[in-house]
């Protein structure tokens, strides 16, 4: 499998500056030998000390969330352009949180995805089924619906700075994980859906990580799939201890 392997954490709404500061301190030694991609979905405040801590490093360091726009009257917003200029290179987008919380709907987040990928902040796609969904047996047209609207218009070339995440909702937060077998299941079915965006190929060199209650123990058999490369871990990645036995039990 040619994929690259990606271990993010996504810290959410935790961690002040010099939380982060003393966890990435203490990470950077642990993950120097790794060969999969680390990396920390961290709050705006902490971007440009986390990127500074971080520096000579495999860890990469990204926000949570992204305007859609490039500059402007956007009271609260932060562009693309702005966390590049902070030494973010990635940002997660359309997390389940942002889709049920703050009302982002398919069209915004495609026109993030968008957005982020003009501005060269590599854009990770969040998707996923509620529990309403999956047990009135949408999990199919929910996933394809979130796939083909967020990546409509998206340039083939820029795939290489792409990648999935996929995140049943019931799943996240909850202590819920997701079977190996669902989650092969909604990857593979992912991964078609890419397929008709882009092409076959391309699709089959596209990061598609699982998350949703991520732990150190269950890790390993989600890896044994073949179209899970990696994980998007919430809770258990603001611990250095079982965030880098996941990244270590989950190194295939
Ligand atoms: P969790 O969160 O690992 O705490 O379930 C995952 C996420 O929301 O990305």
């Amino acid at each position: 499998m040619s994929r690259t392997q990606i271990f993010i954490g996504n810290w959410k709404m935790h961690k002040t500056i010099t939380e982060t500061l003393s966890f990435i301190r203490e990470l950077k030694p642990l993950v120097q030998a790794e060969t999969s991609k680390v990396m920390l979905a961290i709050p705006y405040t902490s971007l440009q000390a986390g990127v500074q801590a971080a520096e000579k490093s495999n860890i990469v360091i990204g926000s949570q969330n992204v305007s859609d726009e490039h500059e402007g009257p956007f009271t609260g917003e932060i562009s693309p352009w702005m966390l590049k200029d902070a030494g973010a290179e990635f940002t997660l987008i359309g997390h389940s949180e942002r889709r049920h919380i703050f009302h982002e709907n398919n069209e915004w987040i495609r026109a993030k995805v968008l957005r982020a990928l003009k501005d060269d902040l590599m854009p990770v796609l969040c998707i996923g089924e509620t529990l309403e969904q999956r047990e009135k047996g949408k999990v199919e047209s929910t996933l394809e619906q979130q796939v083909l609207t967020a990546l409509r218009g998206v340039p083939k070339e820029e795939v290489q700075h792409f990648c999935l995440a996929y995140e049943p909702v019931w799943a996240i937060g909850t202590g819920k994980v997701a079977t190996p077998e669902i989650a092969q299941k909604a990857h593979e079915f992912c991964r078609k859906a890419l397929g008709e965006v882009f092409s076959h190929h391309i699709a089959s060199k596209i990061p598609i990580l699982y998350g949703g209650s991520v732990k150190p123990s269950n890790i390993a058999g989600l890896m044994d799939q073949p179209d899970i490369d990696g994980a998007l871990i919430g809770g258990a990645s603001l611990i250095v201890d079982s965030f880098v036995t996941i990244i270590r039990e989950g190194s295939k």
